[in-house]
């Protein structure tokens, strides 16, 4: 199991149950193109599982390259937090980035000084395929200190400094969230290190519509809608306190984004 994680991820620390690496496994060695097709059955259950747009699980919109959340560009106010708060701190080694994407924000956060390791991880095989191919132009941090792992994020066994929620989240199911704070407590290394924190930035408090009209149904998405008190509430309950919030100034916000993200930071 041990080399089956150095294999995935170039680390051994990092433990997926055997279990699950099998269900990943098998969820994302199916490629889904025209010559081998999923079952439309087993694609309604990964769907259901794990969430997925537009009728498709997220390896499939991965490999259609429909992926609308994409803004190719790592977060600013992430930028912002390394260069003004992170970089001031020396306790920050291990760092996780679930649902990473192309991984941009772990190109980020592989910018403060202290960190050793980052972890961008994606459920998407393809996902972690595309980031590993862009490794080569970030450039911001320091990138031989970045691994991209394709795994569940409610299987990962192991403790981080500092784990980023961006557009994860509000992309899962709603019936994972509380299984999201839960596993939010236990991937933090808060024992050991009592400074390690949670950074949520929270999006999308609006959207809109088909019919341009504001969306209110919060069951309606992904994205689904998110605000403040609900992440409080997930998070609270399992022992976290707020550091800080604040709404994401418009300079370090996308400019599609602007006004419709709050940055929270939390500890246990
Ligand atoms: C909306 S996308 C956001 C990607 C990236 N954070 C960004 O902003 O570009 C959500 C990502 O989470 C991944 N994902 C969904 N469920 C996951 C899980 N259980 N474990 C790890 N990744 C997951 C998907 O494959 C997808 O790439």
């Amino acid at each position: 199991m041990q080399r089956l994680n150095k294999l995935i991820s170039g680390r051994s620390d990092i433990h997926i149950r055997s279990s699950i690496v099998m269900n990943i496994n098998s969820f994302n060695s199916r490629k889904f193109s025209s010559t081998i097709k999923a079952s439309s059955s087993e694609q309604e259950t990964t769907i259901k599982k794990y969430g997925g747009m537009m009728g498709k699980n997220w390896d499939e919109l991965w490999q259609n390259n429909q992926t609308p959340w994409d803004t190719k560009q790592g977060c600013p106010i992430l930028r912002h937090l390394v260069e003004n708060v992170y970089n001031n701190r020396s306790d920050l080694k291990h760092g996780l980035i679930p649902g990473c994407g192309n991984g941009y924000d772990a190109d980020l956060m592989s910018g403060i000084k202290s960190i050793e390791t980052v972890t961008g991880l994606d459920i998407s095989e393809t996902a972690v395929e595309s980031a590993n191919g862009k490794k080569e132009s970030f450039s911001y941090g320091q990138v031989s200190k970045v691994s991209f792992v394709c795994g569940d994020f409610f299987n990962v066994d192991k403790k981080f400094d500092i784990i980023f929620d961006y557009t994860f989240l509000c992309a899962l199911p709603l019936s994972l969230r509380e299984s999201w704070a839960k596993q939010m407590k236990n991937l933090l290394n808060s024992k050991e290190n009592p400074q390690s924190e949670l950074v949520t930035l929270i999006f999308p408090l609006f959207k809109y519509n088909k019919n341009g009209q504001l969306e209110t149904d919060p069951t309606v998405g992904p994205p689904y809608l998110l605000n403040f008190e609900l992440v409080e509430k997930l998070l609270t309950q399992q022992g976290f306190t707020l550091i800080e919030k604040y709404p994401v100034p418009a300079n370090l916000s996308h400019p599609a984004r602007v006004n419709n993200e709050i940055i929270a930071r939390w500890k246990l």
